[in-house]
């Protein structure tokens, strides 16, 4: 028999063609889960609205079991000619109850359900993400504890810009996870919202309960206005733009390890088990984890303009072109389930060689600030002292010196206002010690924002 929900008013089937640009079972399964929850809710309320007895009601709730059973153990499985998962579920109801099986779609259309099936798998999912990135984040927040208190080459450029505890980096990245989490928390207020009872698009003739079912599914509401409720996709579009920016962050985050890892930089070594190797080259160490994990940052990106782009311009309420979004909210979710636990086992695993990085943070001349700032202190004008230090910059640089090599000679040479005092502030754990305001990278208050952060992890 034809599993086509819409056989009625045709003569013969659709063409090879129309069938095979239609399908969707083959990504849409994925919602199978979902789409059961709202069957079970919907058989409810059909049956308190009169239009399915005790019994029927039993029978129709055994075989939704059944069914679900089954397509887990990979019994039932969904067939080419099935369309899409709605139809593939109603045949194996139809297949376990006979015309009971038909009683279901009352007062239901594919368009509510599959809005209804999307917003179940995402809330779903988007739990699972916010667990991946509170690891991503615990582990970024272990590497900054043990190495507290040593001091690295902050950059702006990628330059050498001021000295900074490399633990102020670390938790750096945290605080742009921990927004990613809290926009995801964000997102759920509005996507927990059921679209279930919308039919087609103006609600249903039948006494059904859209509220009821709503709390029933868990969600905080049911739609307001039914034509709304089948057309929106904004709750795809916001999940993918936070997809979107979780991507970026990795991708950054992937960048740097990158860089940490070189022979140029040395400043991590990553563990065997987060390394690859090259087939030709026998020495080589690979961050293939963080290349990946900027690599795939393009997809994400890619999915939400994607989804814009099918959104804008479309009529409402219900256009098929509405299909067209789950593919590319499919694959950021396992995108993201498969990219955040490689960083996150990549960062916990990583060894970071504190030797080089304390040796690097005065290079470039990073104190220089710390200089200028201390002329001002004396009184000079910034716009001087300035220009004094970049003197001794130059000076040093032709002379091949650092600062700490100056003899007093040559630092009253260049300024009269460098007195030999002045070697007081040719320290980097002075300079780090100096930043202690809100916010700054002192040892003082990079602890406390790793006790912040790490109390917000366990929060959430
Ligand atoms: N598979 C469709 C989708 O994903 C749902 C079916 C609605 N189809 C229809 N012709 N009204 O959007």
């Amino acid at each position: 028999t034809p599993t086509r929900l819409w056989g009625g008013r045709f003569e013969g089937g659709p063409s090879e063609a129309l069938a095979r640009l239609s399908v969707s079972v083959q990504f849409d399964w994925r919602l199978a889960p979902y789409d059961l929850l709202g069957s079970r809710a919907h058989a409810r309320v059909l049956h308190r609205a009169g239009l399915l007895t005790e019994d029927e009601l039993d029978r129709m709730l055994g075989a939704l079991d059944d069914l679900e059973e089954a397509c887990r153990t990979g019994e039932f499985r969904p067939a080419v000619a099935d369309e899409d998962v709605h139809t593939a579920l109603e045949r194996g109801l139809l297949e376990r109850l006979g015309t009971l099986g038909g009683k279901l779609r009352a007062g239901r259309s594919r368009n509510d359900q599959v809005a209804t099936d999307l917003r179940l798998y995402l809330r779903d999912h988007v739990r699972q993400i916010v667990s991946r990135l509170v690891e991503l984040e615990t582990a970024l927040i272990a590497q900054a504890d043990q190495n507290m208190g040593v001091a690295a080459p902050g950059m702006t450029h990628l330059q050498h810009a001021q000295p900074v505890l490399f633990s102020h980096q670390l938790l750096a990245h945290v605080q742009a996870y921990a927004r990613d989490v809290d926009r995801l928390r964000d997102w759920d207020k509005r996507a927990a919202i059921s679209p279930l009872g919308s039919g087609a698009l103006a609600g249903s003739s039948l006494p059904l309960d859209p509220e009821a079912v709503a709390d029933e599914l868990g969600f905080d509401a049911a739609a307001a206005n039914s034509m709304d409720a089948v057309s929106d996709r904004d709750y795809a579009v916001e999940f993918l733009a936070a997809a979107a920016l979780i991507g970026v962050h990795l991708s950054r985050l992937g960048e740097e390890v990158v860089l940490w890892a070189s022979q140029e930089f040395r400043w991590i070594e990553m563990d065997d088990t987060y390394a690859t190797g090259s087939s030709i080259m026998p020495q080589k160490k690979n961050p293939d984890v963080a290349e990946l994990a900027r690599g795939k940052c393009g997809r994400l990106i890619g999915h939400l303009t994607a989804l814009l782009t099918t959104l804008k311009g479309l009529p409402l309420t219900y256009n098929r072109d509405l299909q067209e979004d789950k593919e590319g909210v499919f694959d950021a979710v396992e995108t993201l389930l498969l990219v955040l636990p490689a960083m996150a086992g990549l960062i916990a695993t990583m060894r970071v060689n504190t030797e080089r990085l304390e040796a690097l943070a005065p290079q470039g001349f990073a104190l220089a600030t710390d200089l200028a700032e201390l002329l001002v202190r004396r009184g000079v004008a910034f716009r001087e002292a300035h220009e004094v230090v970049g003197h001794l910059v130059v000076w040093c640089q032709v002379n091949d010196k650092d600062f700490g090599d100056l003899t007093d000679d040559e630092l009253a040479k260049v300024s009269p206002h460098l007195t030999p005092d002045v070697r007081d502030v040719f320290s980097v754990q002075g300079a780090l010690a100096a930043r202690k305001a809100y916010g700054g990278t002192s040892p003082e208050r990079v602890g406390q924002q790793l006790t912040a952060l790490r109390s917000l992890a366990d929060d959430h």
